[in-house]
């Protein structure tokens, strides 16, 4: 089955398999949507539903309110399309998203910076790099088909590998597996660059950046 979602923002439309979500889509198609934790809990791909029906998926109170629900409101990244839409949905002004790709990744070094912060050093394959934004983060593909976010914690530079600082989440399945399983030497496989948190060219005004917390 296949959709067209229009985005009356900007006029353009892009197709949908009813499967992906429509933020899913839309990247794919390469639209620039603002977006961040792609889990229904951030709030940052809300957009409004015009026409069409939808699956809403699962999302937090803190991200979609009942009366912004009713309102018809949606988040792009847990919605569906089930028919053609119509969308009021705000693009980034920066142009089309960094491609997002699926890398194999050996991780090179293991430092322990606390007693429950990994820094985990992973280097690319021959011939490889990823280009992403400072900001952005990349999913660990785990085998089971899970994945588990992280921000990137070194700045982009096409000859260094990605560095991720990694918490361990109590009874967390995959940090605990980091800590207690994961050796230098070991693969894994990641997805990425995501996230629109990023300083963006079109800002005509100063700037305050702020960070906390790891992982
Ligand atoms: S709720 Fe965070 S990106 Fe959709």
């Amino acid at each position: 089955m296949s959709f067209t979602i229009k985005n009356c923002h900007t006029g353009q439309s892009f197709p949908s398999d009813g499967a992906a979500s429509i933020l899913d889509a839309a990247l794919s198609a390469g639209r620039a949507f603002p977006y961040s934790c792609r889990g229904g809990s951030c709030g940052t791909c809300k957009a409004k539903l015009i026409s069409g029906e939808i699956t809403s998926g699962p999302f937090g109170e803190t991200a979609l309110s009942a009366a912004e629900k009713s309102a018809g409101y949606i988040l792009l990244c847990q919605a569906k399309a089930q028919s053609d839409l119509e969308i009021d949905a705000r693009e980034l002004a920066s142009g089309p998203p960094i491609p997002i790709r699926t890398l194999p990744c050996r991780v090179v070094q293991i430092t322990h910076l606390s007693h429950d912060v990994i820094e985990l050093s992973l280097k690319l394959p021959q011939n490889q790099s990823l280009e992403y934004l400072a900001g952005q983060y990349i999913d660990i593909l785990l085998r089971d088909g899970r994945r588990r976010s992280f921000s990137i914690a070194n700045p982009p530079d096409p000859e260094a590998g990605i560095t991720l600082h990694i918490r361990r989440v109590p009874n967390g399945r995959f940090t605990g597996h980091v800590f207690d399983g994961l050796r230098e030497r070991d693969l894994l496989r990641f997805q990425g660059p995501f996230g629109t948190f990023f300083l963006h060219d079109e800002l005509d005004r100063p700037a305050v950046l702020m960070a906390g917390g790891t992982g």
